[in-house]
């Protein structure tokens, strides 16, 4: 989603600008602007590309030390270089520029009162009339720090945002509230100080690796020799600075085409290093989860899970595990429509939020929602340290995947389900549904994980082949049952987010009671085929397709034995991995949604109208 980056130094900024523009790129947008200070408030906007709105800059030979930038996923109002950002306000001698991302949701109020004011607008954007809130302060007197935070306390909503004034121009002020904003604190090649201002830090290990993570209702100013920063009740406040672990390396491409290729083979190192402190223990401990984990965990009597796509299906995967192993009822909810909803708070009840990236708006809302409703036992289990579900939630697991900046989740997954997993044993030991041999053979079939998973991407090659076949199809079928069906509905969503194949999960049951209807001879459906308990059931499911003239590509474990024949198509993977089987079976799906998607040409890392972090609604 959109992006900002912000910088106060004493050398020209806008390369530093456009490239930490680059490196949020992944996140999804549709149009890119910057506004810098150099005597002159300079605004240059694009539609498209940050490549295009560099050729702007260079065009328009900006050169500044103080600026700001953002990238845009259009929310209110189309995609045109109107409503890009920075959006403006001029008059009475002053001129700000403001870049937001987020919802400002009392924008109609304010913008008929600024209106009645004088000001005109010249966007259909909500954040305009931020730029005019702040320009009616600055006009009456007050500094630009001060504008921004009287403003920020009439904003309702979600926001991040930052600002320039062109009568401070060495001064950047930002804020967040419900949107992620970080400081970063740098010094430049001869020694003086530059302060920067991000919503994501990979825009910033340019320039520094030296960060502090803004906290809800902050604002800040930066200046080249300093920062000062005020909380939500406007007193003055300190963030901790700390060294951000990302490297710029794990942005890199490296080797690889794509960054979903590149992080569907990171899975098996991203896999171990989640696991690393459990695989090298004995036994599991309950404060893998925290300090409280072992209280919580004892007192849970249910679990509720909330989460939104990918995420949400690592949350159907964990469903079957903790009701099969720790034997606690557990129900998953999409947190879009759990945070909307009525429903019944029951005592003693664990709420897990997963999430890659720890800003998604819906889960943080529906993870508010729950605590309203008096469940505070809170766990979250999250990709990104120091994000605000990770800091909203009393326990925590943190997934190592590294960075994932291909928008279709892949390493993200199987690392939450790596750490599903664990915490699955974890609920069982606590509850004693969990003996000591039992732990012992689990711990070691975990341990085994990144080698089988490094097995089943051998399969590559022959999934690039049936790519081929799948690429001019227009639907697709995917069916699983049991733990495999989240799988399924996994691999479905997998394809038609890149490829733009429409496609559909079942669990394979279901399919007489409606889905068969749909299968001919054009129909490819695509089957989990585990060798686990309901794997005759499977069979028979298959024989239906089959009679339709429907074409099977089954990824079958070895040890099923499905032969080959006319119209059954069949990858053979490993042996039965048992209960994380799930685990491996996803891999071969996320292969054939990215072969696929090359195949047909389509941006496999960019795809349309998707953005990778959800921060608004
Ligand atoms: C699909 C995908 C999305 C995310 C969803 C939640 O490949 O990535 O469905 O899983 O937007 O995002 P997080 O996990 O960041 O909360």
């Amino acid at each position: 989603m959109c992006g900002i980056v912000g910088a106060a130094a004493r050398r020209n900024v806008v390369p530093i600008l456009i490239e930490g523009l680059r490196k949020l790129e992944y996140r999804g947008y549709d149009s890119a602007g910057l506004a810098t200070l150099n005597g002159n408030l300079d605004r240059v906007r694009a539609v498209g590309r940050v490549a295009d709105l560099q050729t702007r800059a260079d065009q328009a030979r900006v050169d500044a030390p103080t600026g700001i930038a953002h990238t845009r996923w259009a929310t209110h109002g189309g995609v045109t270089e109107d409503n890009a950002h920075p959006h403006f306000s001029a008059g009475a001698g002053h001129e700000i520029c403001v870049v937001h991302n987020g919802i400002i949701e009392n924008h109609e109020a304010l913008r008929r009162r600024l209106r009645e004011q004088g000001y005109v607008f010249h966007s259909d954007t909500d954040t305009e009339v931020i730029a005019h809130l702040v320009h009616s302060r600055v006009v009456s007197g007050d500094t630009l720090f001060e504008a921004v935070r009287s403003c920020v306390r009439e904003l309702q909503g979600a926001y991040a945002i930052a600002v320039i004034s062109k009568a401070e121009p060495d001064t950047v002020v930002g804020s967040r509230r419900g949107s992620p904003l970080l400081l970063g604190v740098g010094v430049d090649g001869s020694g003086k100080g530059e302060n920067f201002l991000a919503s994501d830090t990979s825009a910033l290990l340019q320039v520094t690796k030296y960060v502090a993570y803004l906290e809800e209702g902050d604002v800040v100013e930066i200046r080249p020799d300093g920062y000062t920063i005020v909380d939500a009740d406007d007193a003055p406040a300190s963030r901790p600075i700390v060294e951000s672990q990302l490297s710029a390396d794990a942005i890199e491409l490296g080797q690889y085409s794509h960054y979903m290729q590149k992080e569907i083979f990171e899975q098996p190192g991203a896999i171990a290093n989640t696991l690393e402190m459990v695989a090298g223990a004995s036994a599991l401990s309950p404060e893998l989860f925290g300090a409280d984990a072992a209280e919580i965990l004892g007192r849970t009597r249910q679990i509720l899970i909330l989460a939104c796509g990918t995420s949400f299906h690592a949350g159907l995967v964990a469903k079957y595990w903790i009701e099969s192993i720790a034997k606690l009822p557990v129900s998953v909810e999409i947190a879009s429509e759990y945070r909307y909803r009525d429903s019944v708070a029951l005592p003693d009840t664990l709420v897990i939020t997963i999430s890659q990236s720890g800003e998604t708006a819906d889960t943080l809302a529906a993870l508010q929602y729950a605590k309203q409703l008096g469940q505070s036992d809170t766990l979250t289990i999250c990709n990104v340290p120091e994000s605000a579900l990770i800091r909203q939630s009393k326990l925590r697991f943190l997934t190592r995947a590294g960075p994932e900046i291909g928008v279709a989740s892949t390493k993200a997954f199987t690392t939450q389900l790596a750490s599903l997993f664990v915490l699955t044993m974890v609920l069982a030991k606590v509850h004693g549904r969990l003996d000591a041999k039992r732990e012992h053979e689990l711990i070691t079939q975990m341990r085994h994980l990144p080698a089988a998973m490094n097995h089943i991407l051998e399969c590559e090659p022959a999934v690039r082949h049936w790519a081929q076949r799948f690429a001019p199809k227009e639907h697709a079928l995917f069916l699983g049952r049991g733990v495999h069906y989240p799988i399924a509905m996994e691999g479905a969503l997998k394809l038609k987010e890149i490829s733009y194949i429409h496609a559909e999960a079942y669990a394979a049951g279901e399919l007489k009671h409606g889905p068969l209807a749909l299968v001919d001879r054009s129909m490819p459906v695509v089957v989990v085929a585990p060798n686990d308990a309901l794997i005759e059931k499977l069979k028979s499911n298959l024989q239906e397709v089959r009679a339709r003239g429907g074409e099977l590509y089954v990824f079958a474990d070895r040890d099923t034995h499905i032969d080959p024949s006319d119209g059954v198509n069949i990858i053979n993977l490993h042996d039965h991995a048992g209960p994380l089987s799930p685990i491996l079976h996803v891999v071969p799906l996320q292969l054939l949604s990215y072969h696929v998607s090359l195949a047909r040409g389509t941006d496999v890392d960019k795809p349309r109208n998707l953005a990778k972090s959800v921060t608004v609604e």
